[in-house]
């Protein structure tokens, strides 16, 4: 396997230059602070391989649909993040010649470095031209997480053996594209620009959305920490803004540029008003001067570890990918606005067009649960209430009652475009319906039922009413033609997972009527009212959750993965030439789904959310079944294994699939990292720590913890807040120390015993073996 970063405990680091991955490394280095990213990009000029991008949270471009054979009810758009202005720019000239890595005679000492501790990127290296001058470069960069409109560029040029004049070019260039725009259009129109000594901003606005978006700039320059006077020409051309200086330099001389940029859209301010708030921020920036602002990120930084590190010893490839993994879902999500949401591949690449899956539902809402206050969780949830009219209308669209939230999504419309997954994948609806159960059973915010969850249950629960199909012969309520998390299945009937979580979906909704009329009949009232629910309707309800069908594979005691899963010829994952995985790199599409070869967990997915409803011998027994069937082809998928595995004590199985996902974008495991990074499934690694390896569940609404320890690791710890408290959880090979560093007392179960945890007086219990 090709060896992309160097092991290190807190830093992602690149040493060499490699163009012919950079954009692997890109993706890697990418930085964001939820309302913007930017890709592992160089500051100055560039003439290889590269994929520049910058993104703006929220800011979509609806690229009008492109597909082979049109079908009634296809969406007419598919949302995507447009890439955005480069702010990053910096041309520079020494004595006339362009610095560009891709053209020197040698590029020495090459350094490339990601900070996760502290959340910034560096990047060093000794560039020397044909006439052999050498010159040493040093860029420190971050994004502020204080200040979300906010990034700071400090760039350093030493002359090693030469006096000689520098250009410098600092620029915002908004005249980019997206490589995967479908008719190679440019999404963005210009609005307003200028340039003058020292300051820039340039103003432009989506086609068709009209997000408007102000990038400013100000840059200062010293000359061995001496500021110095710059006379700047302004450059503008079409979506470009720049402003070039020329300075002398001695030998040995150090000349550092500090560029700061502030990025403000019309989703938070007026459109009269962008160019004077863009102003006062980059103001506030630049007085406070790049060190000061550096160090109040910092400090942010490090609140963030102290409440979500996970410290792993004796494995410095676990610990450095379990932390990229934290830091890469900080870096995306925020929690501060309920029109945001996390896209598969968060501001790292284009892939995925920055929507909303059913992803964050499932596998990323319990980080934010156990990472970050329980406000941030619950705007995931509010993001959905707020969609349930648009998904209310797509249900419609279909011919069908109730709502069906959309597969991919940016504004709650339907963006995607294959109908096998747009009209079948509809167990999504189910994992919304799950996230409000879960969110509720973490916090105890029931409240939060009578505010926003309950429409969301009721909608759900009419949607799955009207889509299952009554099988009078068998007297069993079916779904027909779906697709199942396992997309390597497509309409299929009754695909177990779907059946059992419409099922479950239609019960919680049933709980939460009846908890809400007996304790908060005011809200019942004017719920029912407002959602006009009969009793005939909960009854018909109860009716399908008495009749649903599951299909099961008897002889085996296994449920079946959907109607006819076993007419298949039943092969193993290790019966497949290696050169042939992975399957959708090398299998035409229908020989796909002609196997028995499953993509991602499903059946398993289910055991995997009602993991109550399950005993320990039904688990293992689909998991022995389903396992050696699943190559695993999605990124969510190794996680989930690795759960269940470590649940059932296949601990060293658990620790395998683990590295699969933990690892996946550092090692480049799919070939794929240089389009991004795999943002959702690194909140499915996490998991599979801490409900892995930790055995973290909530059960009988207290929190319990069941762990074991992989062979190789001597030990590890990890937070998790709860209920208005911060519990740190070690583990070594002989002991569980479970402390609580603040809040009020706690019951909790280890291994099944009970005990009462108090503020800053730990627990140690022995390992169980
Ligand atoms: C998976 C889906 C997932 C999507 C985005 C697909 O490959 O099969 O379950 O929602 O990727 O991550």
């Amino acid at each position: 396997m090709n060896k992309y970063v160097k092991h290190h405990e807190w830093e992602i680091i690149e040493e060499g230059f490699h163009p012919n991955d950079n954009r692997v490394y890109e993706s890697l280095m990418s930085l964001g602070n939820g309302s913007m990213g930017i890709r592992g990009n160089f500051e100055e000029d560039y003439s290889g391989d590269s994929l520049q991008g910058s993104y703006v949270a929220g800011v979509y471009y609806p690229d009008k649909t492109r597909v082979g054979w049109w079908k009634n009810g296809y969406p007419e758009y598919f949302a995507k993040v447009p890439n955005a202005t480069n702010f990053l720019g910096l041309s520079i000239k020494i004595n006339d010649e362009i610095l560009d890595l891709s053209k020197a005679k040698e590029v020495k000492a090459f350094k490339r470095i990601l900070n996760m501790k502290e959340g910034y990127l560096l990047r060093s290296f000794t560039i020397v031209s044909e006439d052999e001058r050498e010159t040493e470069i040093e860029v420190k960069r971050f994004i502020s997480i204080v200040s979300n409109e906010i990034a700071a560029i400090k760039y350093s040029i030493k002359p090693l053996n030469y006096h000689g004049e520098i250009t410098v070019c600092p620029y915002l260039d908004g005249d980019v594209k997206n490589e995967d725009s479908n008719y190679d259009e440019k999404f963005w129109n210009e609005i307003d620009k200028h340039s003058t000594q020292s300051f820039m901003d340039l103003t432009l606005e989506t086609k068709k959305t009209a997000f408007r978006t102000t990038w400013a700039s100000s840059f200062n320059a010293t000359i061995n920490n001496n500021f110095v006077n710059i006379d700047t020409d302004p450059i503008l051309k079409d979506k470009y803004v720049a402003s070039s200086f020329k300075i002398k330099v001695s030998k040995m001389d150090t000349l550092t540029i500090y560029k700061y940029i502030s990025v403000v859209s019309n989703r938070y301010y007026d459109n009269n008003l962008l160019e004077e708030k863009a102003h006062e921020f980059l103001k506030e920036a630049s007085d406070k001067g790049f060190e000061d602002l550096f160090q109040e990120h910092r400090r942010a930084w490090e609140k963030h570890w102290s409440e979500s590190d996970i410290e792993i010893k004796g494995d410095i490839a676990a610990q450095q990918s379990i932390r990229f993994n934290i830091f890469q879902l900080n870096q995306t999500y925020t929690g501060e606005d309920p029109r945001l949401n996390i896209g598969p591949k968060g501001f790292t690449g284009e892939k995925y067009g920055g929507s909303t899956y059913w992803d964050t539902e499932a596998y990323c809402l319990p980080f934010y649960l156990s990472t970050a206050p329980s406000k941030i969780a619950k705007q995931l949830l509010i993001y959905r209430y707020n969609h349930l009219e648009k998904a209310k209308e797509n249900a419609a669209k279909l011919g069908l009652r109730g709502a069906l939230y959309p597969m991919v999504t940016m504004n709650g419309e339907e963006c995607h475009n294959e109908w096998e997954i747009t009209f079948e994948e509809i167990h999504r609806n189910a994992a919304i319906s799950y996230a409000i159960y879960n969110y509720v059973k973490y916090t105890e915010d029931e409240y939060h039922l009578a505010e926003y969850g309950f429409e969301v249950l009721v909608e759900t629960s009419r949607f799955w009413a009207s889509r299952v199909n009554y099988n009078t012969y068998k007297d069993k309520y079916m779904i027909l033609g779906v697709t199942g998390p396992n997309e390597y299945e497509n309409n299929v009937n009754n695909n177990w997972y779907t059946n059992t979580m419409a099922s479950w979906n239609l019960e919680y909704t049933i709980e939460v009527y009846t908890l809400l009329k007996e304790k908060y009949p005011a809200d019942f009232y004017r719920l029912t009212a407002k959602l006009n629910i009969s009793k005939e309707e909960i009854e018909k309800w109860q009716d399908i959750i008495d009749k649903m069908y599951y299909p099961h594979i008897e002889e085996l005691d296994v449920f079946q993965q959907q109607d006819g899963y076993m007419d298949k010829e039943q092969l193993m994952v290790r019966d497949l030439p290696e050169a042939e995985l992975p399957l959708n790199q090398n299998w035409s599409w229908d020989r796909i789904l002609r196997s028995c070869f499953i993509k991602q967990a499903d059946v398993l997915q289910g055991l995997f959310f009602l993991n109550h409803r399950f005993d320990l011998a039904t688990k293992k027994r689909n998991f022995d079944f389903y396992e050696p069937r699943t190559v695993h082809e999605s990124s969510l998928s190794p996680c989930i294994y690795s759960i269940i595995a470590g649940e059932i004590g296949y601990h060293e199985k658990a620790y395998e699939l683990y590295l699969r996902t933990a690892r996946l974008d550092l090692d480049n495991y799919n070939n794929d990292t240089e389009d991004g990074l795999h943002i959702t499934s690194m909140a499915g690694t996490w998991m599979s720590i801490v409900y892995g390896f930790g055995g973290f569940r909530i059960k009988d609404s207290k929190l319990t913890l069941s762990p074991f320890i992989p062979k190789t690791w001597s030990s590890y710890s990890f937070k998790i807040m709860f209920r208005k408290r911060l519990l740190s959880i070690s583990i070594d090979k002989e002991n569980i120390r479970v402390n609580m560093e603040y809040g009020e007392e706690l019951p909790i179960e280890v291994y099944d015993a009970y005990y009462d945890l108090k503020v800053n007086s730990p627990l140690n219990i022995i390992m169980k073996r």
